[in-house]
Protein backbone atom coordinates (compact mmCIF):
# COMPACT_ATOMS: atom_id res chain seq x y z
CA UNK A 1 0.00 0.00 0.00
CA UNK A 2 1.15 3.64 -1.15
CA UNK A 3 1.61 5.70 2.57
CA UNK A 4 -0.01 9.67 1.72
CA UNK A 5 3.39 11.03 1.03
CA UNK A 6 3.85 8.16 -2.23
CA UNK A 7 0.41 9.54 -3.69
CA UNK A 8 1.25 13.11 -2.83
CA UNK A 9 4.26 13.26 -4.27
CA UNK A 10 3.64 13.34 -8.08
CA UNK A 11 1.09 16.02 -7.43
CA UNK A 12 3.25 18.40 -5.32
CA UNK A 13 6.04 17.91 -7.79
CA UNK A 14 3.71 19.39 -10.59
CA UNK A 15 2.40 21.78 -8.54
CA UNK A 16 6.11 23.11 -7.83
CA UNK A 17 6.60 22.43 -11.67
CA UNK A 18 3.62 25.03 -12.19
CA UNK A 19 4.72 27.81 -9.65
CA UNK A 20 8.11 27.88 -10.70
CA UNK A 21 7.23 28.13 -14.48
CA UNK A 22 5.35 30.81 -13.06
CA UNK A 23 7.90 32.72 -11.35
CA UNK A 24 10.28 32.47 -14.66
CA UNK A 25 7.29 34.53 -16.78
CA UNK A 26 6.66 36.92 -14.04
CA UNK A 27 10.23 37.28 -13.59
CA UNK A 28 10.63 37.57 -17.73
CA UNK A 29 7.95 39.75 -17.64
CA UNK A 30 9.44 42.11 -15.26
CA UNK A 31 12.45 42.63 -17.31
CA UNK A 32 10.59 42.73 -20.43
CA UNK A 33 8.77 45.96 -18.73
CA UNK A 34 11.54 47.38 -17.02
CA UNK A 35 14.30 47.25 -19.59
CA UNK A 36 12.58 47.08 -23.23
CA UNK A 37 12.08 50.01 -25.45
CA UNK A 38 8.70 49.99 -25.01
CA UNK A 39 8.04 53.61 -23.50
CA UNK A 40 10.54 54.80 -26.86
CA UNK A 41 12.46 57.08 -25.26
CA UNK A 42 13.90 59.17 -28.00
CA UNK A 43 16.90 60.70 -25.22
CA UNK A 44 17.86 56.86 -24.83
CA UNK A 45 20.90 56.56 -27.60
CA UNK A 46 20.23 53.27 -27.48
CA UNK A 47 17.27 52.99 -27.57
CA UNK A 48 16.73 55.43 -30.47
CA UNK A 49 19.49 53.82 -32.58
CA UNK A 50 17.11 50.69 -32.23
CA UNK A 51 14.56 52.22 -33.49
CA UNK A 52 16.04 54.53 -35.82
CA UNK A 53 17.36 50.68 -37.96
CA UNK A 54 14.09 49.68 -37.67
CA UNK A 55 12.52 52.85 -39.52
CA UNK A 56 15.33 53.38 -42.09
CA UNK A 57 15.50 49.33 -42.99
CA UNK A 58 11.72 50.22 -43.59
CA UNK A 59 12.94 53.01 -46.17
CA UNK A 60 15.95 50.33 -47.43
CA UNK A 61 13.66 47.62 -48.16
CA UNK A 62 11.13 50.31 -50.06
CA UNK A 63 14.14 50.85 -52.14
CA UNK A 64 14.86 47.79 -53.17
CA UNK A 65 12.27 46.25 -54.71
CA UNK A 66 12.02 46.10 -58.73
CA UNK A 67 9.10 47.41 -58.94
CA UNK A 68 8.35 49.90 -56.00
CA UNK A 69 5.67 52.05 -55.56
CA UNK A 70 6.59 55.41 -56.28
CA UNK A 71 5.37 57.42 -53.44
CA UNK A 72 5.80 55.50 -50.49
CA UNK A 73 8.36 55.35 -48.10
CA UNK A 74 7.14 58.74 -47.12
CA UNK A 75 6.18 58.67 -43.55
CA UNK A 76 8.99 57.03 -42.43
CA UNK A 77 11.31 59.56 -44.08
CA UNK A 78 9.21 61.76 -41.69
CA UNK A 79 10.03 59.71 -38.78
CA UNK A 80 13.46 59.67 -39.58
CA UNK A 81 14.21 63.17 -39.90
CA UNK A 82 12.35 64.01 -36.39
CA UNK A 83 14.36 61.13 -35.02
CA UNK A 84 17.43 62.57 -36.35
CA UNK A 85 16.95 66.22 -35.25
CA UNK A 86 16.21 64.26 -31.73
CA UNK A 87 19.90 62.66 -31.97
CA UNK A 88 21.33 65.89 -33.11
CA UNK A 89 19.87 67.71 -30.04
CA UNK A 90 20.74 65.41 -27.62
CA UNK A 91 24.19 65.03 -29.12
CA UNK A 92 24.40 61.52 -27.75
CA UNK A 93 24.98 59.98 -31.39
CA UNK A 94 25.09 56.47 -32.14
CA UNK A 95 25.99 54.22 -35.34
CA UNK A 96 22.71 53.69 -36.44
CA UNK A 97 21.62 57.32 -36.57
CA UNK A 98 24.17 58.06 -38.99
CA UNK A 99 23.41 55.37 -40.86
CA UNK A 100 19.70 56.61 -40.93
CA UNK A 101 20.74 60.12 -42.55
CA UNK A 102 22.16 58.35 -44.90
CA UNK A 103 19.27 56.18 -46.01
CA UNK A 104 17.06 59.43 -45.92
CA UNK A 105 19.46 61.39 -48.14
CA UNK A 106 19.57 58.47 -50.37
CA UNK A 107 15.41 58.20 -50.18
CA UNK A 108 15.27 61.98 -50.89
CA UNK A 109 17.52 61.43 -53.57
CA UNK A 110 15.74 58.89 -55.57
CA UNK A 111 14.62 59.48 -59.31
CA UNK A 112 10.83 59.44 -58.33
CA UNK A 113 11.32 61.91 -55.40
CA UNK A 114 14.42 64.65 -56.30
CA UNK A 115 12.33 67.35 -57.68
CA UNK A 116 9.27 67.09 -54.98
CA UNK A 117 9.08 70.11 -52.68
CA UNK A 118 9.55 67.72 -49.57
CA UNK A 119 12.51 66.08 -50.43
CA UNK A 120 14.18 69.91 -50.81
CA UNK A 121 12.75 70.55 -47.36
CA UNK A 122 14.00 67.15 -45.81
CA UNK A 123 17.19 68.19 -47.50
CA UNK A 124 17.39 72.10 -45.92
CA UNK A 125 16.77 69.71 -42.92
CA UNK A 126 19.53 67.92 -43.01
CA UNK A 127 22.15 70.36 -44.03
CA UNK A 128 22.08 71.39 -40.09
CA UNK A 129 22.95 68.25 -39.49
CA UNK A 130 26.37 67.37 -39.00
CA UNK A 131 27.11 63.39 -38.44
CA UNK A 132 27.79 61.27 -41.06
CA UNK A 133 28.46 57.80 -41.65
CA UNK A 134 31.59 56.37 -43.17
CA UNK A 135 30.02 52.95 -44.14
CA UNK A 136 27.59 52.39 -46.90
CA UNK A 137 23.75 51.83 -46.47
CA UNK A 138 20.62 51.45 -48.69
CA UNK A 139 20.85 49.37 -51.42
CA UNK A 140 23.29 47.77 -53.75
CA UNK A 141 23.14 45.75 -56.87
CA UNK A 142 24.02 42.11 -55.82
CA UNK A 143 24.66 39.50 -58.79
CA UNK A 144 24.40 35.73 -58.92
CA UNK A 145 28.26 35.48 -59.08
CA UNK A 146 28.06 37.04 -55.45
CA UNK A 147 25.62 34.70 -53.81
CA UNK A 148 26.95 32.17 -55.31
CA UNK A 149 30.81 32.88 -53.27
CA UNK A 150 28.64 31.18 -50.48
CA UNK A 151 28.64 28.11 -51.91
CA UNK A 152 30.30 25.14 -50.27
CA UNK A 153 32.33 22.40 -52.72
CA UNK A 154 31.04 20.12 -50.03
CA UNK A 155 28.65 21.44 -47.10
CA UNK A 156 28.15 17.86 -45.67
CA UNK A 157 31.99 18.19 -45.05
CA UNK A 158 31.53 21.60 -43.26
CA UNK A 159 27.78 20.87 -41.25
CA UNK A 160 28.42 17.19 -40.57
CA UNK A 161 31.90 17.35 -38.97
CA UNK A 162 31.00 20.30 -36.29
CA UNK A 163 30.35 18.42 -32.41
CA UNK A 164 29.97 19.85 -29.09
CA UNK A 165 32.99 19.48 -27.68
CA UNK A 166 33.50 19.70 -23.99
CA UNK A 167 37.25 18.83 -23.32
CA UNK A 168 39.40 20.90 -24.75
CA UNK A 169 42.83 21.22 -25.48
CA UNK A 170 44.97 23.01 -23.00
CA UNK A 171 45.31 26.16 -24.58
CA UNK A 172 43.49 29.69 -24.42
CA UNK A 173 41.38 30.67 -27.98
CA UNK A 174 43.44 33.89 -28.48
CA UNK A 175 41.39 37.41 -28.76
CA UNK A 176 42.05 37.86 -32.60
CA UNK A 177 40.76 34.57 -33.29
CA UNK A 178 37.78 35.29 -31.10
CA UNK A 179 36.89 38.74 -32.62
CA UNK A 180 37.29 36.97 -36.23
CA UNK A 181 34.64 34.53 -34.89
CA UNK A 182 32.65 37.51 -33.44
CA UNK A 183 32.82 39.41 -37.09
CA UNK A 184 31.62 36.62 -39.02
CA UNK A 185 28.95 36.30 -36.43
CA UNK A 186 27.85 40.12 -37.32
CA UNK A 187 26.21 38.97 -40.44
CA UNK A 188 23.23 36.88 -38.45
CA UNK A 189 19.89 38.20 -39.71
CA UNK A 190 18.12 39.98 -36.71
CA UNK A 191 14.39 41.52 -36.42
CA UNK A 192 14.51 44.43 -39.03
CA UNK A 193 18.26 44.49 -38.76
CA UNK A 194 18.42 45.72 -35.23
CA UNK A 195 21.03 43.33 -34.08
CA UNK A 196 20.36 43.22 -30.19
CA UNK A 197 23.08 41.19 -29.44
CA UNK A 198 25.70 41.76 -26.56
CA UNK A 199 28.72 39.60 -26.63
CA UNK A 200 30.45 39.28 -23.08
CA UNK A 201 33.91 37.32 -23.20
CA UNK A 202 36.45 36.02 -20.95
CA UNK A 203 39.31 33.83 -20.71
CA UNK A 204 40.13 34.73 -17.28
CA UNK A 205 40.23 31.16 -15.51
CA UNK A 206 38.72 32.73 -11.99
CA UNK A 207 35.71 34.52 -14.21
CA UNK A 208 35.31 31.77 -15.83
CA UNK A 209 34.73 29.64 -13.12
CA UNK A 210 32.20 32.28 -10.83
CA UNK A 211 30.01 32.38 -14.54
CA UNK A 212 29.79 28.53 -14.63
CA UNK A 213 29.44 28.30 -10.83
CA UNK A 214 25.76 29.05 -11.64
CA UNK A 215 25.43 27.24 -15.04
CA UNK A 216 23.89 23.45 -14.21
CA UNK A 217 25.31 21.69 -17.49
CA UNK A 218 28.82 21.84 -17.48
CA UNK A 219 29.91 19.14 -14.72
CA UNK A 220 32.52 17.78 -14.83
CA UNK A 221 34.08 19.55 -17.54
CA UNK A 222 34.07 23.27 -16.92
CA UNK A 223 37.10 23.79 -15.08
CA UNK A 224 39.13 23.16 -17.29
CA UNK A 225 37.14 25.31 -20.33
CA UNK A 226 39.63 27.83 -22.06
CA UNK A 227 36.97 30.75 -22.90
CA UNK A 228 33.52 31.42 -22.81
CA UNK A 229 31.23 34.01 -24.53
CA UNK A 230 27.82 34.72 -22.52
CA UNK A 231 25.66 35.54 -25.42
CA UNK A 232 23.09 38.00 -24.27
CA UNK A 233 20.16 40.40 -25.77
CA UNK A 234 19.67 43.65 -25.32
CA UNK A 235 15.39 44.37 -24.10
CA UNK A 236 16.26 47.74 -25.01
CA UNK A 237 15.59 47.35 -29.07
CA UNK A 238 12.10 45.27 -28.29
CA UNK A 239 9.56 48.23 -28.32
CA UNK A 240 6.03 46.34 -28.98
CA UNK A 241 4.06 44.18 -27.27
CA UNK A 242 4.09 41.23 -30.25
CA UNK A 243 7.88 41.36 -29.86
CA UNK A 244 8.07 39.91 -26.45
CA UNK A 245 9.75 36.65 -27.51
CA UNK A 246 11.53 37.69 -30.58
CA UNK A 247 14.36 38.38 -28.54
CA UNK A 248 14.83 34.56 -27.69
CA UNK A 249 14.91 34.21 -31.94
CA UNK A 250 17.49 36.65 -32.29
CA UNK A 251 19.53 35.14 -29.17
CA UNK A 252 19.12 32.09 -30.92
CA UNK A 253 20.03 32.94 -34.63
CA UNK A 254 23.19 34.33 -33.44
CA UNK A 255 24.29 32.16 -30.92
CA UNK A 256 24.55 29.42 -33.63
CA UNK A 257 25.79 31.41 -36.48
CA UNK A 258 28.74 31.99 -33.67
CA UNK A 259 28.90 28.03 -33.08
CA UNK A 260 29.81 28.08 -37.03
CA UNK A 261 31.95 31.01 -37.47
CA UNK A 262 34.39 29.43 -34.56
CA UNK A 263 34.01 25.97 -36.70
CA UNK A 264 34.87 27.35 -39.95
CA UNK A 265 38.15 29.12 -37.93
CA UNK A 266 38.82 25.16 -36.70
CA UNK A 267 37.61 25.98 -33.05
CA UNK A 268 35.20 23.70 -31.03
CA UNK A 269 32.45 24.80 -28.81
CA UNK A 270 29.28 23.84 -26.66
CA UNK A 271 26.54 25.84 -25.56
CA UNK A 272 25.71 25.48 -22.13
CA UNK A 273 21.81 26.54 -21.39
CA UNK A 274 20.63 29.12 -19.12
CA UNK A 275 17.55 27.86 -18.40
CA UNK A 276 17.85 29.02 -15.19
CA UNK A 277 15.66 29.97 -12.08
CA UNK A 278 15.31 34.19 -11.43
CA UNK A 279 17.90 33.89 -7.86
CA UNK A 280 19.95 32.25 -10.18
CA UNK A 281 20.04 35.02 -12.92
CA UNK A 282 20.00 37.59 -10.17
CA UNK A 283 23.40 35.89 -8.79
CA UNK A 284 25.23 35.90 -11.61
CA UNK A 285 24.66 39.83 -12.44
CA UNK A 286 25.91 40.65 -8.82
CA UNK A 287 28.91 38.21 -10.21
CA UNK A 288 30.19 40.09 -13.53
CA UNK A 289 29.11 42.86 -15.49
CA UNK A 290 26.42 42.19 -17.48
CA UNK A 291 24.12 44.85 -18.27
CA UNK A 292 20.83 44.89 -16.73
CA UNK A 293 18.73 45.73 -19.86
CA UNK A 294 20.80 42.68 -21.25
CA UNK A 295 19.18 38.84 -20.88
CA UNK A 296 21.07 35.87 -21.19
CA UNK A 297 20.48 33.64 -23.83
CA UNK A 298 23.61 31.06 -23.28
CA UNK A 299 26.74 30.66 -22.55
CA UNK A 300 29.39 29.21 -25.34
CA UNK A 301 32.06 27.34 -24.07
CA UNK A 302 34.80 27.74 -26.49
CA UNK A 303 38.71 26.27 -27.04
CA UNK A 304 40.62 24.12 -29.69
CA UNK A 305 39.87 20.18 -30.30
CA UNK A 306 42.86 18.25 -29.44
CA UNK A 307 44.88 16.10 -31.56
CA UNK A 308 41.52 13.20 -30.50
CA UNK A 309 38.42 13.37 -28.96
CA UNK A 310 35.56 11.82 -27.83
CA UNK A 311 32.39 13.26 -28.47
CA UNK A 312 28.70 12.18 -28.07
CA UNK A 313 27.17 10.72 -31.54
CA UNK A 314 24.29 12.96 -30.61
CA UNK A 315 22.39 11.35 -33.40
CA UNK A 316 19.36 13.40 -36.10
CA UNK A 317 16.45 11.97 -36.00
CA UNK A 318 15.28 10.68 -39.62
CA UNK A 319 13.86 13.51 -41.31
CA UNK A 320 10.24 12.11 -41.85
CA UNK A 321 9.89 12.67 -38.37
CA UNK A 322 10.21 16.22 -38.57
CA UNK A 323 9.17 17.19 -41.68
CA UNK A 324 5.67 17.40 -43.04
CA UNK A 325 4.49 19.06 -46.71
CA UNK A 326 2.13 22.18 -45.97
CA UNK A 327 -1.09 21.32 -46.81
CA UNK A 328 -4.03 23.56 -46.97
CA UNK A 329 -7.20 22.58 -44.62
C1 LIG B 1 20.63 25.86 -26.08
C2 LIG B 1 21.52 24.68 -25.80
C3 LIG B 1 21.91 24.43 -24.51
C4 LIG B 1 22.80 23.37 -24.24
N1 LIG B 1 23.21 23.19 -22.96
C5 LIG B 1 24.14 22.26 -22.70
C6 LIG B 1 24.68 22.15 -21.39
O1 LIG B 1 24.28 22.86 -20.48
N2 LIG B 1 25.65 21.22 -21.19
C7 LIG B 1 26.12 20.41 -22.18
O2 LIG B 1 27.02 19.62 -21.92
N3 LIG B 1 25.64 20.51 -23.45
C8 LIG B 1 24.67 21.42 -23.74
N4 LIG B 1 24.18 21.56 -25.01
C9 LIG B 1 24.78 20.77 -26.11
C10 LIG B 1 23.86 19.69 -26.62
O3 LIG B 1 23.85 18.61 -25.74
C11 LIG B 1 24.33 19.27 -28.01
O4 LIG B 1 24.32 20.41 -28.86
C12 LIG B 1 23.42 18.25 -28.65
O5 LIG B 1 23.51 17.05 -27.97
C13 LIG B 1 23.77 18.00 -30.11
O6 LIG B 1 25.10 17.58 -30.23
P1 LIG B 1 26.14 18.29 -31.19
O7 LIG B 1 26.17 19.74 -30.79
O8 LIG B 1 27.43 17.59 -30.93
O9 LIG B 1 25.67 18.12 -32.59
C14 LIG B 1 23.27 22.55 -25.30
C15 LIG B 1 22.83 22.81 -26.60
C16 LIG B 1 21.99 23.86 -26.85
C17 LIG B 1 21.58 24.15 -28.27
Amino acid sequence: MKTIWQTLRPYIRNIFILLKTIFGFIYNFNRFIMYSGWRIDMKDSEQRNYYAVLVYHALEKSMSYKKRKKDSGWKNAYILLDLLKKADTYKNIGYHDRAAKQVLETFINLPENREKETSKQIKNALEKIKFNSTDTHGVIEYCLEDYQKGVLQDPERFFFSRYSLREFKNETVPHDIIMRAIKLTMKTPSVCNRQPWHLYHTSDQDIKNSVLKYQSGNKPFGEYIPNIIIVTIDLKAFFSAEEHYEYWIDGGMLSMSLIYALHSLGVASCPLNWSTSPSKDKLLRKTVNIHKNHSIMMIIAIGYPDAVNKVCVSARRPIDEIFSQLEER
